[in-house]
């Protein structure tokens, strides 16, 4: 029997321990903000709805929700009096029955599998909540599960929990499911707790155990329930992401030389065969093709690798990048919207930017594509089979046709007709003897 799942993201904490003007939930891990991994999650459930709650203050947080990868209402909660009041301020988006599952903003690692595991027990128990329980290290600061006859009898903050319960230790992660129909009755039992002044959501175990009904607790990886709410726990998240991106990446195929110094983007689409060297950081919105190879050093966002096609080492490809099958962009050279054809290459120090090169085009050391004249960027169009010598300036906009060959050195700024040769540098003065004399001149005045 498939329920329907309304997802409700609670994201209205200020998040002060970040000492950061950037809203929490806006920090990035693997080039994706906290808050676009919480969805995404959320996404694979297949909600019915999915709400976030935000405080008033934080439009930017609203617009990053507006293009995330799940559709969600936001719902504004001012003052923000607790998880319990957040569900509260919510409550006319809740369904009202189904299921609802509670997330928090700042608990980025989650995976869909546990997500479902615990929808499922909570439905296999007909239970009114179902709850996540962890074991981390430091459990310094969580709420405790607290059993009574072996059934979950309440959630105690820290604060309120003795020793032996603190001892104990099954930490709440946060993370809860409620039978939709009964949620209602739970949160209108909820009350103001001291010495917060606030409303805790984690009540609702204890005051569902008083109306007799059952609630039930799954325990989970820890590292998956992880929290961020300082800059080294955001680092420590990142890490574990990392690695779980590798890994994803070696079992789809791709030979990773040096997994620890290579950094993923969520999504990084790497096919099989394709290799990455050491040292190699990936932006967001990279696809790789089979059997490309990606040399040490080399930094990409925004681009598409095709199959065979050699990057790097100490490459730079920016967003709208094109390499085609075959194609070689070699060290200290940076492509910025343009494409290169089957075949092209630019082997060594060069800036290509707004532009295309045709298939089997070879671009000279140290050519430069000029593409902005201080107001507007200007289009570079490079023929198939066109040689363009070393230390060339193309002033843009400019076209070099099919297998023109252009001499090195040269600053063209007239299109170049397909076949031509031309060179446009100053010429080269030969004068006999003209060092000897050059000397003798300056000795002359010592
Ligand atoms: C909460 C749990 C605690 C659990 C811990 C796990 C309660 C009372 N306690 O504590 O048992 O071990 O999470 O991390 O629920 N938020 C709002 N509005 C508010 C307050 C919070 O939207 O008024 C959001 C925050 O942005 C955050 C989440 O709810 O995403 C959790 O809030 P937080 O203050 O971090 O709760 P904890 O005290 O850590
Ligand atoms: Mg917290």
């Amino acid at each position: 029997m498939s329920v329907s799942v309304t997802v409700v993201v609670l994201a209205a904490g200020k998040g002060t321990r970040m000492k950061s003007p950037r809203p929490k939930v806006l920090h990035r891990l693997a080039g994706r903000s906290m808050i676009h991994h919480v969805l995404a999650v959320a996404a694979e459930l297949g909600p019915t709805r999915a709400v976030v709650v935000l405080a008033p203050d934080m439009a930017n947080v609203a617009a990053e929700v507006e293009s995330g990868p799940q559709p969600a209402t936001i719902v504004f909660q001012e003052p923000q009096l607790g998880t319990g009041h957040a569900l509260l301020v919510a409550r006319d988006q809740l369904p009202a029955t189904g299921e609802v599952l509670v997330l928090y903003g700042d608990t980025p690692l989650l995976t869909p599998a546990t997500l479902r595991s615990l929808l499922e027990t909570r439905r296999a128990a007909a239970a009114a909540v179902a709850v996540l329980g962890m074991r981390p290290p430091d459990p310094g600061g969580y709420g405790r599960l607290a059993f009574a006859g072996g059934a979950l009898a309440a959630i105690v903050e820290e604060r309120h929990a003795d020793d032996e319960l603190k001892r104990q230790g099954l930490c709440n992660a946060g993370i809860m499911a409620f039978d939709a129909a009964r949620l209602g009755a739970l949160l209108d039992a909820l009350e103001l707790r001291t010495p917060k002044n606030e409303y805790y959501l984690t009540d609702a175990v204890e005051h569902a155990r008083a109306r007799g009904w059952s609630c039930v607790a799954l325990e989970m990886p820890w590292l998956e329930a992880l929290g961020v709410n300082s800059q080294a726990q955001l680092a420590e998240a990142e890490a574990v992401l990392q690695d779980r991106l590798r890994q994803a990446a070696m079992a789809a195929g791709v030979t990773l030389i040096g997994p620890d110094t290579v950094f993923l983007a969520a999504d990084t689409q790497l096919e099989e065969g394709a290799e990455i060297g050491p040292y190699v950081v990936f932006g967001p919105g990279v696809r790789v093709a089979q059997a490309a190879q990606i040399l040490p050093f080399s930094h990409l966002e925004g681009v598409t690798i095709g199959p065979g096609a050699q990057i790097g080492p100490f490459a730079r490809l920016r967003p709208g990048a094109e390499i085609a099958a075959g194609a070689r962009v070699g060290n200290f050279v940076e492509v910025k919207n343009a494409r290169l054809e089957a075949g092209a290459k630019a082997n060594h120090l060069s800036y290509i930017g707004d532009a295309r090169v045709g298939a089997k085009a070879n671009i000279g050391a140290g050519t430069i594509t000029c593409n902005y004249d201080g107001f507007a960027k200007h289009r570079t169009d490079i023929g198939a089979g066109a040689f363009i010598g070393s230390n060339t300036a193309l002033v843009a906009p400019v076209t070099i046709g099919e297998g023109a060959v252009v001499g090195a050195g040269s600053t063209i700024d007239r299109d170049v007709p397909p076949g031509s040769l031309s060179i446009a540098r100053g010429r080269q003065t030969d004068i006999p003897d003209g060092a000897a004399r050059l000397r003798a001149r300056r000795l002359s005045k010592t």
